[in-house]
């Protein structure tokens, strides 16, 4: 159709090439032993090819339905598809879903040929027949997975066309997150903690956390999606951040499948499933959104991509070295919180203001219709001296009339002076990555100075498991 972004020839060799070589790589899977890695690796790649050429067909019947915004940081605000995370998370979901057999399919060869010396999988039964001992509850906590980022995304979609109130839409994920908490409680229902060096003395070793646990979880899944579309505005950040989250938890995922017989591999081979395919999507979306964009990503691709690591945070154990990789959207949330919760105003978008006669972004203002009350005053005065953010005064009365937008993207403009959209996206991804590197640096060596373990390594993985039996035998 006219108007929609076309794809070189250069761009349908490469994408040609690319499913050719998964689908080679998917039929050596068949003909071996069934690696599900690679089986993800493949579908990974057909995920980008879809999901790059869907975007270019459907971005003009997108627009025709009213999924649009105007790109507000370019000089004749071009009219762009918005949504385009949709396209994603129903290829990824699509892929998911036939990816199901994969991580299962030893036990359908077990069960189908009968067994021979492949019995360490057979189990006997009361009755006398031999069932195969299959995986249910990591089935459970697959489809789990799917139905809480099938809901979210719909939840996404639904926000994208109706424009839902920013008091409702906090709380959509908590109910998408309700498929996952349910299957931890059935399947793992560990809720203790490994408390920090200093405070062993007054808590113990472990700590259970109980019910509170479940609202730590369910608060992480509120905060990952809603973190991501607070951190935006931006051509390409939303997307870049998202990959450069998933590249670190990719990382450490492959840190702990590297350890010969580690205990954790299973949860973090879970998560290298989810993820890659969701990588392979996010490329793709990349592509056309990074600056300067073609398409827009739309609140859904934010709720997805921050349900997604909710989903592996949480069933694969790791939520807490998650947050590490959320310092950049911990802080972006913590600071805008005064204009979040109507402390100070807070405009319908913060994204940074557009000087069009400079071609560079500047930070983008909110005004006080009446004076501040004076405590308002004080703590804004304080930020500004501390250089945290940016005041306009009225020359005469001297009182506050505006300050410069509470998100990170306008914080690194007032530090950093203004500049053009594409380099301050570029300083933000590699702000993100630099971010991921020192949490994951933090996790797993300078955790070591207040916890006493860091599960990485065998050996202390063993004194954790010990410390649970301790745990565990002296409440029996
Ligand atoms: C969140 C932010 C809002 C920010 C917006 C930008 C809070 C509380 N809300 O709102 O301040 O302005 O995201 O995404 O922090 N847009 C661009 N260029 C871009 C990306 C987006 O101009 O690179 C504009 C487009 O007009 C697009 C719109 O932002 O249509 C998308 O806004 P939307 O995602 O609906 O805003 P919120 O998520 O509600
Ligand atoms: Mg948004």
């Amino acid at each position: 159709m006219a108007g929609n972004i076309p794809i070189t020839t250069g761009w349908y060799f490469f994408l040609f090439s690319l499913v050719g070589a998964c689908c080679g790589l998917l039929w050596t899977v068949f003909a071996g032993e069934g690696e599900p890695l690679i089986a993800s690796i493949g579908f990974s790649g057909i995920a980008f090819a879809a999901t790059y050429a869907l975007i270019c067909w459907v971005g003009e019947e997108f627009k025709r339905v009213g999924l649009k915004g105007n790109d507000r940081s370019k000089p004749n605000r071009p009219e762009l598809p918005e949504t385009m995370g949709a396209v994603c998370a129903v290829v990824y979901l699509m892929v998911m879903i036939i990816f199901i057999p994969f991580p299962f399919y030893e036990y359908f060869v077990l069960s189908t040929n009968g067994g021979g010396n492949r019995d360490i999988t057979m189990e006997m039964v009361e009755t006398g027949r031999i069932l195969p001992r299959f995986p249910h509850n990591k089935l459970g906590e697959y489809l789990s997975a799917l139905l809480s980022l099938q809901s979210m995304a719909i939840l996404g979609i639904a926000d994208d066309l109706f424009d839902i109130r920013w008091r409702h839409k906090v709380l959509l994920p908590a109910i998408s997150s309700i498929p996952l908490l349910i299957m931890y409680y059935i399947d793992f229902g560990i809720t203790n903690i490994v408390v920090p060096l200093p405070l062993q003395p007054y808590f113990g070793e472990l700590l259970d956390l109980s019910y509170i646990y479940y609202l730590y979880m369910a608060a992480i899944s509120i905060f990952c999606p809603n973190s991501i579309n607070i951190y935006a505005g931006i051509n390409g950040l939303e997307v870049e951040q998202s990959i450069a989250i998933a590249i670190f938890i990719v990382i450490n995922d492959l840190l702990y499948i590297s350890v010969p017989n580690h205990p954790a591999a299973a949860s973090h081979l879970f998560s290298l499933y989810f993820l890659l395919p969701f990588l392979g999507v996010s490329v793709a979306l990349w592509c056309h959104n990074k600056y300067p964009s073609k398409v827009f990503v739309g609140d859904t691709y934010c709720y997805f991509a921050g349900m997604t690591f909710a989903v592996v945070g949480i069933l694969g154990h790791f939520s807490k070295t998650l947050l590490l990789l959320f310092i950049p959207q911990i802080f972006n949330f913590l600071y805008s919180a005064p204009q979040i919760f109507h402390l100070v105003p807070c405009p319908r978008h913060r994204l940074p203001h557009f000087n069009a006669k400079t071609n560079r972004m500047e930070p983008s203002r909110a005004t006080f219709d009446k004076p501040p009350r004076r405590i308002i005053s004080l703590a804004l005065t304080i930020l500004e001296t501390v250089g945290l953010i940016k005041l306009w005064r009225n020359e005469q009365s001297g009182e506050i009339e505006e300050f410069s937008n509470m998100t990170l993207i306008n914080l690194w403009l007032v530090r950093g002076g203004p500049k053009n959209e594409g380099r301050l996206t570029r300083e933000l991804f590699w702000l993100q990555m630099f971010c991921g590197a020192v949490g994951l640096l933090a996790r797993h060596k300078a955790a070591l100075l207040v916890f006493p373990y860091d599960n990485l390594r065998m050996e202390d993985f063993e004194g954790l498991a010990a410390a649970a039996v301790e745990a565990v035998e002296a409440v029996v």
